[in-house]
This record gives C-alpha cells, sequence and structure tokens, in this order.
C-alpha cells in the first residue's frame, strides 16, 4: 500500500495540470500484480510528460508499451523492443504478459534472412520521466531505455550475459515527435481510435545497432522509431484491422496510419518530415493505403500482403505517393504481422528509394 502511495504521487507528479509544468524528474514503480478494480488512464495530453506512462497502477485489462526499432537503409536488417506494462488481455498477442505483465519483446532480422524473436520477463518496472523524455528500467533484465528531456535521443542498452545480450540502439532524433492530431502540446486527445492513446516522440531517428543477440551479431546504421501505446480495455474490441508503418526515403520521414475502428469506421493519420521540418499531418483525410493484390481490408483468412501503397496529401497540397515492399517478415502469428523492407516514395516528380518497418492487425476472422 506504501509503495502505490507513493506511485500514485508521482503519478500525479506526472500528469500535472497546464501551469503547473515542473523539471523535476518523477518515478513510478509497477508490480506485476494486477490491480483488481478500475485504475487510472490518460487520454488527454500533458504540458510534459510525453513520453511517460499512461496507466497506473496496472489492470486486468489494460495496457501501456514503449516501442522502439530501427531498419537499416537497405531494409534487410532490423530489431523492435517493446517494453511492455501489460496485462494478457489488455494486449492479447504477447502470450509472456499471462504470466508477466512486465516483459519486453525483442524481434530481430539478420542479414542472412533469418529473424528472431524471444521475451524476457521482469520482476519490477520503474519509468522516470523528465521533461518529455522517459527512462525505463526494467528490472531483471538487464535491457532498460534512456531518454532525453527534450527527445533529441533515446538509447536501448542491453547487459545479460545469460541471455547472450549486450550492446546497445542509439538513436539521434530527425524532428519533432507529436500525437495523432497536433503536436506535443498540453490538451491533446491521445487517442488514435476509441480506448487505444498513441505518443510518437521519436517519428524517425538516425538508428546506429551495435548488439549481440543470444551471442549473434547485429550492427548496421539505419533509421530508428519509438512511440507508445495504450488503453484502457482490451486493444481487440476496440478494432478490426489497422496498418502502421514508419519509412525513409531520401530526406523525407514519413509514419502513416490507416485503420479500421470497432464500428467499421475507416480512420487515417499521417506525418511526414523533410529535412526535420513537419510538411504533412493528418488525422482525418489526406491518407490513402492499401494492400496490393489482396484485399482491403485485413481479415484473418486474407492473404498477407507483399506491398502497400501509400498516398498521402501535404500541408502545401501536393501528393507523396509510395510503396512499401517486403524483404523480410520479422514476426506473423495470424492475427497480427510486422515486415521490414523497401520504400519509393515519389514527391513532386522525384523517386527515391530508402527503408521501411510495417505492420498489420486483422482481428476479423
Ligand atoms: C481497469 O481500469 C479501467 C480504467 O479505469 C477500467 O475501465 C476497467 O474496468 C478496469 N478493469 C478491471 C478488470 O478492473
Ligand atoms: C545516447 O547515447 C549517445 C551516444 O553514446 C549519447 O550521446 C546520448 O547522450 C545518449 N542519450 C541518453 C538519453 O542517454
Ligand atoms: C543466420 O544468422 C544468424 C545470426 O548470426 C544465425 O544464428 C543463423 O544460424 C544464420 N542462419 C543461416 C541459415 O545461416
Ligand atoms: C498512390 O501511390 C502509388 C504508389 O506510389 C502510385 O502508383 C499511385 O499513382 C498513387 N495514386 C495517386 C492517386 O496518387
Amino acid at each position: 500500500m506504501k509503495n502505490f502511495l507513493l506511485g500514485l504521487s508521482a503519478l500525479f507528479l506526472a500528469f500535472v495540470p497546464p501551469g503547473l509544468a515542473h523539471t523535476a524528474p518523477s518515478s513510478i514503480t509497477f508490480s506485476p500484480l494486477l490491480y483488481p478494480g478500475p485504475v487510472d488512464v490518460q487520454f488527454t495530453s500533458s504540458p510534459s510528460a510525453a513520453d511517460g506512462p499512461r496507466v497506473f497502477p496496472i489492470n486486468a485489462t489494460t495496457f501501456d508499451w514503449w516501442y522502439f526499432d530501427a531498419v537499416s537503409d537497405d531494409g534487410t536488417q532490423a530489431v523492435t523492443i517493446i517494453f511492455f506494462t501489460s496485462s494478457y488481455i489488455g494486449f492479447s498477442f504477447n502470450p509472456t504478459s499471462a504470466i508477466d505483465p512486465l516483459n519486453i519483446y525483442v524481434f530481430a532480422n539478420f542479414p542472412n534472412g533469418t529473424s528472431t524473436s524471444f521475451p524476457v520477463p521482469a520482476t519490477s518496472v520503474t519509468i522516470t520521466t523528465d521533461g518529455n523524455g522517459a527512462t525505463g528500467e526494467w528490472t531483471g533484465t538487464g535491457i532498460g531505455f534512456q531518454g532525453a528531456a527534450d527527445l533529441s535521443t533515446y538509447n536501448v542498452t542491453f547487459d545479460n550475459a545469460l541471455l547472450g545480450l549486450s550492446g546497445s540502439i542509439s538513436l539521434a532524433s530527425r524532428g519533432p515527435g507529436h500525437y495523432y492530431c497536433g503536436p506535443l502540446e498540453a490538451g491533446l486527445d491521445e487517442q488514435v481510435l476509441s480506448n487505444i492513446g498513441w505518443a510518437n516522440v521519436m517519428p524517425a531517428a538516425d538508428a546506429v545497432v551495435d548488439l549481440t543477440l543470444s551471442g549473434q551479431p547485429l550492427k548496421f546504421n539505419g533509421n530508428g522509431y519509438h512511440d507508445k501505446n495504450w488503453g484502457d480495455t482490451p486493444f481487440t474490441s476496440a478494432l478490426q484491422s489497422w496498418y502502421w508503418g514508419h519509412a525513409t526515403f531520401g530526406d523525407y520521414n514519413i509514419v502513416f496510419f490507416d485503420m479500421v475502428d470497432a464500428a467499421g469506421e475507416e480512420k487515417v493519420g499521417g506525418y511526414a518530415l523533410l529535412n526535420g521540418e513537419v510538411i504533412g499531418s493528418t488525422c482525418t483525410t489526406g491518407m490513402v493505403i492499401r494492400p496490393v493484390g489482396t484485399p482491403y481490408p485485413p481479415t484473418q483468412s486474407t492473404a498477407l500482403p507483399t506491398q502497400l501503397t501509400i498516398n498521402m496529401t501535404l500541408n502545401d497540397g501536393s501528393t507523396l505517393s509510395a510503396v512499401v515492399t517486403k524483404v523480410a517478415t520479422q514476426i506473423d502469428i495470424k492475427l497480427y504481422t510486422r515486415w521490414i523492407g523497401t520504400i519509393k516514395g515519389t514527391v513532386h516528380g522525384v523517386t527515391q528509394s530508402g527503408s521501411s518497418v510495417w505492420e498489420q492487425f486483422a482481428v476479423n476472422p
């Protein structure tokens, strides 16, 4: 009880109302025991703490996670790491959460085309929020992340001799973060769909990956990304399908969403940076994502697409059109698939190539 009260006061500091912004870092510690009842879930942005926890404590139907990835410039190598404080009913795609809601999932694609993925359970989690950045310790894993208060850099560090894990993923931001419908400011609705929050504090980053995973080296430079999602009801009850991804081509970086909500309504989102300046941002219209050669929207019985087309209207009215093409699958569990690959993107008649990470949730049978 003492820890819970301490945690609540820390939470209050992290969620200070507008006008009371503070600079002292605040910490919250999570227990793996699910709280038996309603908990605090935040869906309105604060003046700071953009990457802070939104659910405290956790209960049997909530989820919260911190997602990081990096893909090589040629789209052949990648690593994704997700830090969970999520119940199994809240986010049923991660079976480890049924045993331990505090866990980390690591996914990697090696240059020879093979992939690996594995969970690492934690005994407790402490998140320290400083400015808009957060630092996370998943106790007992040897894996953690450290974020700068101004969101300029994030590092994910690995040090677990027993599992053969060492090294780091170092991310240096290429442009401002954002919520679904606006910049990282106070008072915005953070929901990307009803009951699902999203904060994208690092839409694109220079990534330096220098890791050893299960004793195998994974080293490359490329394109990085970091966001977080959370929710107060089971994830699968909030949507029918979604495509999400991020990509880099030339000096462009994009983040793209196309979702079908629980009621069957299509929702889109798009964010585009050119040399670090926001040149496109939408949460209403002006973004169309479609699979090539397979039906839309995807269901569990439709074939998996190897390509998506992306058409986005930029803030100046011009069009960004792109196609992502799979090089490798990172994870495929039928309801959920994540790919890595290449992108060809065209703006103002100029076509450039780059790399991408994207995913599909298909909840309907
Ligand atoms: C968990 O908390 C949420 C948000 O307060 C609430 O809606 C939900 O009913 C709670 N779940 C359980 C199992 O108590
Ligand atoms: C991440 O690592 C880089 C390179 O070592 C360093 O410059 C930066 O300060 C680190 N960022 C944080 C938040 O620790
Ligand atoms: C591919 O590379 C990984 C990582 O180094 C290694 O574990 C695996 O055995 C390799 N597979 C093949 C078929 O060469
Ligand atoms: C959408 O993007 C695809 C892939 O780049 C392109 O072939 C197509 O012409 C675009 N459609 C529109 C209407 O811009």
